[in-house]
């Protein structure tokens, strides 16, 4: 539990409520899922902000609920359709979860978003975040939510100067937030402290002079710099793979696979290829991928482009090539031919849509088939 006293005063944890929403009410951003409070709405458009920001998010968001409107439809579309809307945003078990939760809601709920925590919290993809913000947003229920956004306005205003990056400080931050919170106002006051982190108290160049709350702020009152708020434990370097993938001509058709449904990427489409082993070239590792996994041999190869990617615990430089198949059967599950025109139905992962992309600037097929 929270000591009220040692935090904040009642004089001053009024103050904060009523200038932290008396600014929202003025300078919210106008965004689509702000102009509803349809459940469906509100959960899709959570689970788009999880790691992604508003501006990034939005035009995902309007595209989603015009292609699946309601939980029915989003429950019925094929999974592929469901991926291909979220090309390009990234964390696709997000996209994966919403579509098995849709599933859950129709057959077990009646098709309405449970506004129960721990019926809620049972869905995929639901954690303490996104269950606080649909309770609260959809269902106007008193939880405190702690993103990112939040951690970063909390650790600030109570100059909090521990590691923000452990389950204690975690849970310290819930308590934190759950005192804040204005009863009976959750939906407002926890997107106020969403776009109070996300506009003003930013984890760079934080505009401080315009903060609606810096009367009540440690870090501003103890003239602390900001910007070294929250600490965190020194991060680990990433380790980095080498791989490789290949776009294969043969009869005006390219060969692509899907990945497995459940792990990284799951279910996006990608180009034929592999890790490299230590000490190899990336030709020499391409052909060997593309012999051993896929039963193909290939020939005239091209280097289109190494391609740079960074997922949240590791690097990867895929090497892409551009080749001709001369022999051998797919011997592959998910492996498909496809036209080039016929590839835009597919979700490919950004690294692979780089490769792609690649082959269509640098060297356009035309050019490299003739060589
Ligand atoms: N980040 C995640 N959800 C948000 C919301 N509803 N408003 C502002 N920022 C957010």
């Amino acid at each position: 539990m929270v000591h009220k006293k040692t935090v904040m005063n009642d004089a001053d944890l009024t103050a904060f409520r009523v200038a932290l929403m008396e600014w929202y009410q003025t300078h919210k951003r106008d965004l689509p899922w702000r102009n509803t409070c349809d459940p469906y709405a509100v959960w899709i458009s959570e689970m788009m902000l999880q790691q992604t920001r508003v501006a990034q998010a939005q035009p995902y968001f309007e595209r989603f609920m015009t292609r699946f409107p309601t939980v029915r439809v989003l429950a019925d579309a094929d999974i592929d359709e469901v991926l291909k809307l979220w090309e390009g945003l990234g964390y696709y078990a997000r996209a994966r979860n919403l579509h098995r939760a849709a599933r859950r809601i129709l057959d077990e709920h009646g098709g309405r978003i449970p506004d129960e925590r721990d019926v809620i919290a049972q869905l995929p993809g639901i954690g303490p975040y996104s269950a606080a913000a649909i309770l609260s947003i959809a269902y106007g229920k008193d939880e405190a939510v702690v993103d990112g956004n939040v951690i970063r306005v909390l650790v600030r205003l109570f100059l909090m100067t521990e590691p923000s990056d452990t389950p204690a400080f975690r849970r310290r931050a819930g308590e934190m937030a759950a005192f804040l919170l204005w009863p009976g106002r959750a939906a407002d006051f926890n997107q106020a402290m969403m776009e109070l982190g996300a506009t003003i108290c930013t984890p760079r160049s934080p505009r401080c002079a315009v903060c609606p709350v810096r009367h009540l702020c440690g870090t501003v009152a103890r003239m602390r710099n900001p910007e070294t708020l929250p600490c965190r434990r020194p991060r680990r370097a990433r380790p980095h793979h080498a791989m490789t993938a290949g776009i294969i001509l043969h009869n005006d058709r390219v060969l692509i696979v899907q990945r497995p449904m459940d792990g990284l990427l799951g279910g996006l489409w990608e180009f034929p290829g592999g890790r490299l082993q230590d000490g190899e070239l990336p030709e020499e590792g391409f052909v060997r991928e593309i012999r051993s996994t896929f039963g193909l041999e290939v020939g005239g190869l091209r280097y289109l482009a190494a391609i740079r990617h960074a997922f949240t615990h590791f690097e990867i430089t895929l090497h892409g090539f551009l080749c001709e198949w001369i022999s051998g059967e797919r011997a592959y599950p998910s492996a498909v031919w496809v036209t080039e025109t016929e590839l835009a139905g597919f979700a490919f992962s950004s690294a692979h849509n780089r490769l792609m992309t690649a082959w269509r600037e640098n060297a356009t097929s035309a050019q490299l088939r003739l060589l």
